[in-house]
């Protein structure tokens, strides 16, 4: 392990208020978002979307980095570039999913394990040769009735550690990934309760496991409310609940906190984010950004639809709410951003209408 260069990679990927581009949705979730827009579900149609996305232009000026799936990684452009080339040149460091899914844990009806450990080693040198230089693994935590377990959230804890200090074994910044889900009728404060029980028991395991703080990003979920939740709390206060939250279990010696989208929309998701950079009445100890995967390109999805001639348009969307993104890390980001660019999407579809008419 190389600390130094884990150190820089970290920081790097937090520098300049840019965050992640999450495109590493595996081959089954990109096929039921491109069903749901009426988009065929081919390896030629997820490796069409993927080219759009990386070829988005000026990209790097507000993403430090993209997180890509096994499928992505080994792909290309149509003139033959690989993805991570393109990706490099443009500025923006290649970073890959290295779990492989979530599934039920024994003896625990209701509760998920996210595997992956068996044979992660190689896996991970295959990445590293391949040229990306940081590793995302997710682990999923449901609110129930009496859910999370104490052995369930244990359980997810110590693979997120094993899988991080195998990864900055290998020299790659471990992107360290425990979401809490949204779904649920469960309150802001019980969100809250069960974040901070879970990321007491990540951080926990990841120094029982000797994992560098210093040379990894914590990518968490936002302090909200279930969306069937009667209560749904204002932006301002899911901020300070997310911070409050944050500030009592994640070391200051963790560069940065790179947000998980869950599933908000977009302009909500950078809202939050904004308030939680205006609200704050003393500097933060680590970096707060975005990893964001639907709240960045859900709008690009709608718009291509699969045809090329969207294809322009669909990359303006994506690129508008990375930018959005990266000015609420300033607290820059206002509502009218969002309005004015849905006002110039439509009349951009009724030139493309005009021009296939
Ligand atoms: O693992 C989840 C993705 O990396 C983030 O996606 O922002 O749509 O939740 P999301």
């Amino acid at each position: 392990m190389n600390s130094r260069t884990l150190i820089e990679t970290a920081k790097a990927l937090v520098a300049d208020a840019k965050g992640l581009l999450a495109m590493d949705e595996s081959n089954s979730t990109c096929d039921k978002r491109f069903a749901k827009s009426g988009i065929e579900q081919s390896e030629e149609t997820r490796r069409a979307y993927r080219e759009l996305l990386v070829t988005t232009p000026g990209l790097g000026d507000v993403i430090s980095g993209a997180i890509l799936y096994d499928e992505t990684i080994r792909q290309r452009g149509k003139d033959g570039t690989p993805f991570i080339e393109t990706l490099v040149g443009a500025g923006i460091i290649p970073g890959i999913k290295v779990d492989i899914g979530a599934k039920d844990l024994a003896g625990h009806p209701g509760e998920l394990i996210t595997e992956g450990l068996d044979g992660l080693r190689v896996r991970l040198k295959e990445y590293v040769d391949m040229g990306a230089r940081f590793a995302k693994w997710r682990a999923i935590i449901v609110i129930g009735d009496a859910l999370p377990s104490r052995s369930g959230i244990d359980a997810n804890a110590h693979a997120l550690a094993r899988y991080a200090c195998l990864s900055q074994e290998c020299g790659l910044v471990p992107v360290v990934e425990p979401e809490v889900l949204m779904d649920g009728n469960h309150t802001l404060s019980r969100c809250e309760e069960v974040t901070e029980d879970v990321l007491s028991s990540v951080f926990s395991h990841l120094r029982a496991q000797r994992v560098l703080l210093e040379g990894m990003l914590l990518k968490p979920n936002m302090v909200l409310p279930g969306l069937s939740c009667a209560t749904q709390e204002s932006v301002d206060e899911v901020a300070d609940a997310t911070i409050r939250c944050l500030l009592r279990v994640v070391p200051a010696a963790v560069p940065g906190i790179m947000f998980l989208s869950g599933g908000q929309s977009g302009e909500l998701a950078s809202a939050r984010l904004n308030a939680m950079h205006t609200r704050a009445k003393e500097p933060l100890p680590w970096a707060v950004a975005f990893s964001f995967g639907r709240a960045i390109q859900q709008p690009a999805l709608e718009i291509w639809r699969g045809e090329e001639i969207h294809a322009k348009d669909a990359q303006q969307a994506l690129h508008h709410r990375a930018a959005c993104n990266r000015a609420a890390c300033r607290g820059e980001y206002r509502g009218e951003m969002d309005r004015k660019s849905s006002e110039q999407t439509s009349s951009n579809n009724n030139r493309n209408k005009v021009a296939v008419a």
